[in-house]
């Protein structure tokens, strides 16, 4: 295992790549499963949602995605886990169904580090993929985070980057200060995060 270095979105040869209509992936293909393997590192080593291949500079069509356990704290105190931890790889995934309501929520890219705006996404998405044998797969009606980081890794598939989806680019702001600081305390009082990156 190993870590990749990510491309950078203000990196101008980094771009290049990012900008990339990526290619599909032919299966079975033995060495996938290592690549896999290093995104999955990568990504949580970055504390991100999701990772598409194009960031770590292998334009082809493949995203990891890991959703961390979401914890409600009960009235009496105690923490209850209401949904758990999943982790998904997705092979040439193809987004065949959205809903035509949008939701508007404060979105970031691991090639954008510490940068966050306004994107609007459909409320949710049905994603067909292959996984590693080649088997064709569905996620139906996806929404909450998976279904945002599912909008947000195929658009790095092809070239689009969360920074062309924001409508308003006032409220793309460097956040990197506040949320250090804002991320400390909010972890000792829930563990959780607000801010996610993908
Ligand atoms: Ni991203």
């Amino acid at each position: 295992m190993s870590l990749r270095r990510i491309l950078r979105i203000d990196d101008p040869e980094d771009l290049k790549i990012l900008k990339t209509n990526c290619r599909a992936v032919k299966l079975p293909n033995r060495e996938l499963k290592r690549l896999i393997t290093d995104m999955f590192e990568t990504m949580h080593d970055r504390e991100g949602v999701g990772l598409a291949a194009p960031q770590i500079g292998i334009p082809i069509r493949l995203t990891v995605l890991g959703i961390p356990a979401i914890w409600e704290k009960l009235e009496d105190g105690t923490e209850v886990e209401v949904s758990s931890a999943a982790e998904y790889v997705l092979i040439n995934p193809r987004i065949v169904k959205m809903s035509s309501e949008e939701i508007v929520r404060q979105e970031g890219c691991l090639s954008l580090p510490g940068w966050y705006g306004d994107v609007p996404r459909a409320t949710w998405v049905t994603v067909e993929y292959q996984d590693l044998n080649g088997k064709l797969r569905r996620l139906r009606k996806v929404d909450g985070l998976l279904g945002w980081a599912i909008q947000h890794e195929v658009d790095h598939l092809n070239g689009i980057l969360f920074t062309e989806r924001i409508r308003d680019l006032s409220t793309l702001r460097d956040l990197s200060k506040e949320l250090e600081a804002e991320e400390a305390a909010q972890r000792q009082a829930t563990g959780a995060k607000v801010q996610v990156q993908a």
